[in-house]
């Protein structure tokens, strides 16, 4: 039977870590996947995180199945930690917890598949690269509005609006909540105004994918777009990852939450949603989600949390700043300032496919195809000869 199977080329971004490890180089730089790292170059375990984690091994009373929507304690708290303790919409909202911003998603396609097989969903161009894969991949219709500019290295809002003011009534947007991946480049809350003014005219519903909470501007800042939109949309969905706020990626924590017209469609889309689960992977894993209801849950430890989660969002800012200083000095010419104004993790540098390309074999410097860079793996250490290096590839 498999003789009918040809095998396939990795995966873009999840290749680089394997390349990345068994290069022998010691000054090689890892730009590739978008895990934070500390000034050390590591990717720790919050403080926070452990704590939670003894509490759990100390007072766990069973390992028996949750159920397919999870924890509904660690439910209540995401949707509380997204849409705001007392957000007007809570009544049609309704939360399942899932493995990974992934599984979310994963659900949510299958959720369009079953209410409304003929819409289609827009992406942005560019997006997150598993994007199209994983939701075109579920069977769901895909289509692209422009977004970054990548000659001004900006956002192209006026080429975006102007797509979404021909999208046909019904279809779905898919939205970055912050800190957009691949670019770092989020709309301003005057922009995000105008994109919700075309989305509520045109009935166009809202798919808001937020992976990177808190590491743009703060964690209730981050999350101001989704709460302005679930204020004036019938209905929405958001799709969130614990991986990075929390430093979980490997645990898969997320959410899919699903802002319904009323409490009894709420019900409904709760029920397809479970059986959704139940027909891809049952009941979602529980321990990272245990760890992060805990620690929302917790005074303490939710301000330690929201302070190491901000010490990872100012170290974010610093190295973008580190970054840019250093091109000023090895690449006068050429104008990176687009990299300080970015949010989170990302950036594009602004070089081609071959640079990227020489950049790895001949700097040992790992960044995504398309030049995407995570500026986590700026250190101190390291910045000089990251600068001189792409100098020369220019
Ligand atoms: C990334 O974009 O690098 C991260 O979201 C990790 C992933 O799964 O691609």
């Amino acid at each position: 039977m498999f003789e009918a199977l040809t095998a396939l080329p990795p995966d873009a971004i999840l290749k680089l870590i394997g390349e990345h490890r068994n290069d022998p180089r010691e000054h090689k730089v890892d730009l590739g996947v978008g895990v934070y790292r500390d000034v050390h170059g590591k990717t720790p375990i919050l403080s926070a995180v452990k704590k939670a984690e003894r509490h759990i091994l100390d007072h766990q009373q069973t390992k028996a199945y949750t159920g397919s929507a999870g924890d509904p304690v660690f439910n209540e708290t995401m949707q509380d930690l997204i849409f705001g303790i007392d957000s007007s919409a809570s009544g049609r909202i309704t939360t399942l917890q899932t493995p990974g911003g992934s599984g979310s998603l994963r659900v949510a396609a299958g959720l369009i598949l079953r209410a409304k097989p003929d819409a289609t969903l827009w992406v942005s161009d560019p997006t997150w690269n598993n994007h199209v894969p994983l939701l075109g991949g579920a069977g769901v219709r895909l289509d692209t509005y422009p977004y970054y500019d990548a000659h001004k290295k900006c956002l192209r809002i006026d080429a975006l609006l102007k797509t979404l003011n021909k999208i046909p009534s019904g279809d779905l947007v898919l939205l970055h909540g912050c800190c957009h991946n691949p670019t770092g480049v989020d709309p301003s809350s005057d922009q995000w105004r105008q994109i919700a003014d075309i989305i509520v005219d045109r009935g166009l519903l809202p798919f808001i994918d937020i992976a990177y909470q808190g590491l743009a501007k703060g964690i209730d800042e981050d999350v101001q777009p989704i709460r302005m939109m679930a204020g004036r949309v019938p209905e929405m969905v958001v799709s969130s990852s614990c991986s990075k706020n929390f430093g979980l990626y490997r645990d898969r924590v997320g959410a899919l939450s699903i802002l319904s017209s009323d409490p009894s469609s709420s019900k409904i889309v709760y029920s397809q949603a479970s059986q959704i689960v139940r027909t891809i992977y049952s009941v979602p894993p529980d321990h990272g989600a245990a760890v992060v209801s805990h620690i929302l849950r917790n005074t303490e430890l939710r301000a330690e949390w929201a302070a190491e989660l901000g010490d990872m969002r100012d170290r974010l800012k610093l190295v973008r700043t580190m970054l840019v200083d250093a091109l000023q000095e090895h690449a006068p010419a050429h104008d990176f300032s687009h990299i300080g104004k970015a949010n989170g993790m990302f950036s594009y540098l602004g070089v081609s496919p071959e640079q990227v390309t020489r950049l790895k074999s001949d700097f040992g410097i790992y960044m995504e195809g398309f030049g995407r860079i995570n500026v986590a793996g700026i250190t101190e250490q390291n910045v000089a000869y990251l600068a001189e290096s792409i100098a020369r590839v220019l």
